[in-house]
């Protein structure tokens, strides 16, 4: 409503509607009306103009017919009776994906205040997400990934109450992630693959979501303990090359439906929790590229549903003959006597020596990710290995 054009638009919009609103069944003789058949039709076609108007490539001429008043009829663009009104036709969807589109959003987007879904991803949209998104009171699947939307986080998501489904990965936000999005009631989120710098809050066992995906991204210091209270909803949590620190706390093992937990690259030092062992539903585990040190639990190897289990690039000295019979598992490039493909004696017996020590060298040597400055401070973390309670 912030578009002066929308005032001198509307009143006619209102009008027509008025006066075809009380023969409504001859409405469908009207094969190709000149207008919008009812005012939220008349909105989106506002909305879904502007936004033409702010596309300035799309090779596969996906909005080539967003043209005239019945945007039912765009491709792409999907309606149904609104959720208040079964006799309302109303824009409930538009999906772009892999449209290659190259654009913006435009802030009239937010007249689309029927849209339960929004799946734009695999284009080449810039910018923000507009603030005028918090009127998609019912919005439940918001998908922007593979674009490249910039700055920080979209806050506006935090203020959208229908949503289920949020996905803005593999765009090039960056900043801090709010703790407040782990309190949303949401499904899955995916944030992995931006520019996010931040801590995981301790309310990140809020979240109900049964995916969580954060990788790739800048996280600092450890997984909160309280991720143990996703015990009864978290199906897959993806840590991948976070900077994750210092511990995995024991909690983890309170995640009884977890099937994937990756924590591969990143800078986790200690011991495997026992713990895992008791998370019946793990199928997939990847703790690679970490300090990590001491024997494999044989009761993870133990695990039922355990299909591959990835331990390479650590500092393990001890592997039950269990583990060598699972279907899939990588334990090279640990210290594991009469194992094939190990690290030399020297960087074993160096590590355990000197365990931080070793272990910054380790990443500074083979996977080139903690740059020079840090490993002062990485050194101090793992002094005291374990998690504050508290995450700062
Ligand atoms: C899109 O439309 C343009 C112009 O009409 C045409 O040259 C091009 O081949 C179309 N592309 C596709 C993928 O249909
Ligand atoms: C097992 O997991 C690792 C690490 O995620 C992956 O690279 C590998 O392809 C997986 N193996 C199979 C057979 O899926």
């Amino acid at each position: 409503m912030r578009n002066p054009n929308f005032h001198t638009a509307l009143p006619g919009f209102f009008f027509f509607f008025f006066i075809l609103s009380s023969c409504r069944p001859s409405l469908q003789e009207y094969s190709s009306p000149a207008l919008p058949l009812n005012p939220r039709l008349a909105q989106a076609f506002i909305a879904l103009q502007a936004w033409k108007h702010a596309i300035f490539s799309d090779p596969k001429n996906l909005t080539a017919n967003w043209y005239g008043p019945n945007v039912c009829k765009y491709t792409r663009v999907y309606c149904t009776a609104a959720l208040d009104d079964p006799h309302v036709e109303v824009v409930a969807g538009i999906d772009l994906n892999h449209g290659d589109i190259q654009g913006f959003l435009p802030e009239e987007l937010g007249l689309l205040t029927d849209l339960a879904l929004f799946h734009i991803n695999s284009n080449r949209f810039h910018g923000s997400i507009p603030k005028s998104f918090c009127e998609l009171r019912l919005l439940y699947e918001l998908d922007l990934s593979n674009n490249i939307f910039e700055g920080e986080f979209p806050e506006v998501v935090l203020r959208l109450p229908s949503l289920k489904y949020l996905d803005i990965r593999y765009n090039n936000f960056e900043g801090y992630v709010p703790s407040r999005v782990f309190d949303l009631k949401l499904d899955a989120l995916f944030l992995n693959n931006n520019g996010f710098r931040f801590s995981l809050p301790e309310n990140i066992g809020n979240s109900p979501v049964s995916v969580l995906v954060l990788a790739n991204n800048q996280i600092n210091g450890c997984l909160p303990r309280s991720v143990a209270k996703m015990g009864a909803t978290l199906n897959e949590l993806m840590l991948t090359n976070t900077g994750l620190a210092g511990c995995l706390p024991p909690e983890v093992g309170a995640l009884g439906r977890l099937t994937v937990l990756d924590v591969s690259w990143n800078e986790l030092v200690g011991p495997l929790p026992e713990t895992i062992g008791k998370m019946r539903r793990l199928e997939q585990l990847n703790v690679a590229g970490n300090g990590l040190s001491g024997d494999i639990p044989e009761s993870i190897c133990a695990l039922p549903n355990l299909k591959n289990f990835t331990y390479s690039f650590n500092f393990f000295y001890g592997e039950p003959a269990r583990c060598l019979k699972l279907q899939d598992k990588d334990d090279r490039k640990n210290c594991i006597p009469g194992r094939p493909l190990q690290r030399s004696k020297e960087q074993c017996a160096s590590f355990l020596s000197h365990p931080a020590h070793s272990f910054v060298l380790k990443n500074l040597l083979q996977t080139n990710h903690i740059p020079n400055e840090c490993s002062h401070g990485i050194s101090k973390k793992l002094e005291g290995s374990s998690c504050p309670d508290m995450n700062r």
